[in-house]
């Protein structure tokens, strides 16, 4: 059946709403539920999803989630809850077939669907138990108990719990008895606390599910929302506002609107689709895939929106929230047609941890998956009545760099090549914004020399369709030497250490490497690692786009101990074991 662009309205999140007013801090306490919402334009039916929202308002539920506004310098706490069960409070299982073969959340310790001598039961859905999650708040300075820690997952608490099975992943208890004594929080079972500093630059965070082994499925569903951590590093009416403040649908207008752009697939019947693939002559379990690609564009959560704009600036936060999607975006006066220039610049004012040296203009913005790029269109001379197209250049499949439709085919200009759509309208008042090309940003500090430089690879084993992509050190030859997520610890720099990674990539696919803790700098690429990052490179990033054959080179300042992480970002790699521990050490422990 075919889906019809450009009939509904882009959606604008809501802010999400507190729980209880507190000199001290922002309490929420959020959950994640199952509801039906319309994606597809009608008359498709409404699709099953997964969403956060705030337990106090059932009506904020939504995919993406109310987005979080925060400020700089007051802390945030947030109590996640697991509720994915039904009106009886039995649990529901997961919307997708499951995986039960890679290293995982397992909460029945693989036991399940197995009979007495460990061989697959033949169930086509995989694991159907209670679905684990744990929320990671994506680019944060966060403790280590907050970080929402792929092995910090919880069970929701459900009536009808299989009694053998673990509610709560291993350092999900460790973290969680901590952060209890410390913060003298009371434990609930089925939700996690975090607290979240807001102690960094200004920026554009997201958070999403992180469970281990299972983040591509629970994303996919549609758990993640924005967090946008304001300050003062710039007056406010320089930049075109406001953002929705309130907890009600927006409907004022916004001139700071996040777009969190995601591929999705459907079923006939307007469910999420997602690819099966079974191990064995097909009589096994359902096993992971090794990348995905959608064959529709979701924008806020509904297929192909359009964005009726006044002619003046807007200030766009653009996420890539695709599973292993790259996108390369540009606004078009053609919906199909991709002329070598588009018709107006993306201007961008910010990268993932905070704004550029100076404004950027794009003729094309180059987004791996969860990279965020802060970005202002100008509309003020667009005539009214004119209809523009935000599209998409990047491949449909796996990314290697390039040129589209020069390395690569571009994105399907029929469907997955298409974003969004503005109608421009008439001006609406003054528009007291600073015109982007006029912009002076606010200086960033630069890291100080580095104490340890530390050699990284990105490495492909096996061969045909078993072929899965690993982190990894280099060895005394300076090969590749591939590491799982359960071998031992290599990346433990001393608290408040500044370290280079250099990250050789051998294998023939960009991967967008995303570390936790810490927004870094990127220092060189290419192959000796040397060439200089381009303008739009020159700012803090916690994710970097690692190039085939090449040499990323980054720098970052540890200065919070313990456990964290440091993984490829497409989500199908991250789950299949192309994640490593990130340990920071006690200075002299
Ligand atoms: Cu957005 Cu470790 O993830
Ligand atoms: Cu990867």
């Amino acid at each position: 059946r075919d889906i019809p662009k450009y009939v509904t309205p882009l959606r604008i999140p809501p802010a999400m709403p507190t729980v209880a007013p507190d000199p001290e801090r922002d309490t929420y306490e959020i959950a994640v539920r199952q509801f039906r919402q319309q994606i597809l334009p009608p008359p498709w039916p409404r699709t099953t999803v997964w969403g956060y929202g705030s337990t106090a308002h059932p009506g904020s539920f939504g995919y993406p989630a109310p987005t979080i506004m925060a400020r700089v310098g007051r802390p945030v706490r947030v109590t996640w809850v697991n509720q994915l069960v039904d009106d009886r409070g039995d649990y529901l299982p997961h919307l997708l077939p499951v995986d039960p073969t890679v290293h995982w959340a397992d909460p029945a310790g693989g036991i399940e669907h197995r009979d007495r001598h460990g061989r697959w039961d033949g169930s086509p859905q995989g694991y159907r138990g209670p679905v684990p999650q744990v929320v990671h708040l994506h680019g944060a300075h966060s403790a280590q108990e907050s970080d929402g820690h792929a092995e910090a997952w919880y069970l929701p608490t459900a009536r009808d719990l299989p009694p053998d099975f673990a509610v709560s992943g291993s350092a999900y208890r460790e973290f969680r008895s901590r952060f209890a004594e410390r913060s003298g929080l009371r434990w609930t079972p089925g939700s996690a606390t975090f607290e979240y500093a807001n102690d960094q630059r200004p920026c554009t965070l997201w958070y999403h599910d992180h469970t281990l082994g299972l983040t591509r499925e629970n994303v996919y569903a549609g758990p993640a929302g924005f967090y946008l951590l304001g300050g003062d590093e710039l007056p406010e009416e320089v930049l075109p506002g406001p953002a929705p403040t309130r907890a009600d649908p927006p409907t004022a207008s916004y001139h700071d609107i996040p777009l969190m752009i995601q591929d999705r697939s459907f079923t006939a019947d307007g469910d999420l689709q997602y690819p099966k693939r079974y191990s064995g002559n097909g009589d096994g379990p359902p096993v992971s895939v090794p990348g995905f690609s959608g064959s529709t564009i979701v924008v806020n959560g509904r297929t192909w929106p359009t964005l009726t704009v006044r002619r003046r600036r807007y200030r766009f936060r653009l996420l890539n929230g695709c599973n292993s999607r790259f996108l390369l975006l540009s606004v078009a006066a053609n919906a199909t047609a991709r002329p070598a220039r588009p018709v107006l610049p993306v201007w961008q004012i910010g990268s993932d941890g905070g704004f550029l040296p100076e404004p950027v203009a794009h003729e094309r913005v180059s987004l791996g998956p969860a990279q965020r790029v802060d970005a202002i269109v100008d509309f003020t001379d667009v005539p009214a009545g004119t209809e523009l197209y935000l599209v998409n250049e990047g491949p449909d499949g796996m990314y290697a760099g390039g040129r589209p439709g020069v390395d690569f085919p571009p994105a399907d200009p029929q469907t997955t090549g298409q974003v969004l759509r503005f109608v421009v309208t008439d001006a609406a008042g003054a528009d007291p914004s600073v015109p982007p090309e006029q912009l002076r940003l606010p200086a960033h500090p630069r890291l100080g020399a580095a104490q340890r430089v530390r050699q990284l690879s990105l490495n492909e084993r096996g061969s045909g369709g078993s072929t899965v992509m690993l982190l990894g050190v280099l060895d005394e030859r300076g090969r590749g030497l591939p590491l799982r997520w359960s071998d031992p610890v290599t990346e433990q720099p001393t608290l408040g250490d500044t370290e280079v990674w250099e990250v050789r990539n051998f294998t023939r696919h960009v991967h967008p490497v995303h570390l936790h803790q810490v927004q870094f700098e990127l220092l060189g690429r290419g192959h000796s690692g040397r060439a200089q990052p381009g303008p739009a490179d020159r700012g803090w990033m916690d994710t970097v786009l690692a190039y085939p054959w090449e040499v990323t080179r980054i720098k970052a300042h540890f200065d919070l101990p313990g456990r964290y992480a440091w993984h490829c970002h497409l989500l199908e790699h991250e789950d299949n074991e192309m994640m490593r521990p990130l340990n920071v050490l006690p200075r002299g422990g």
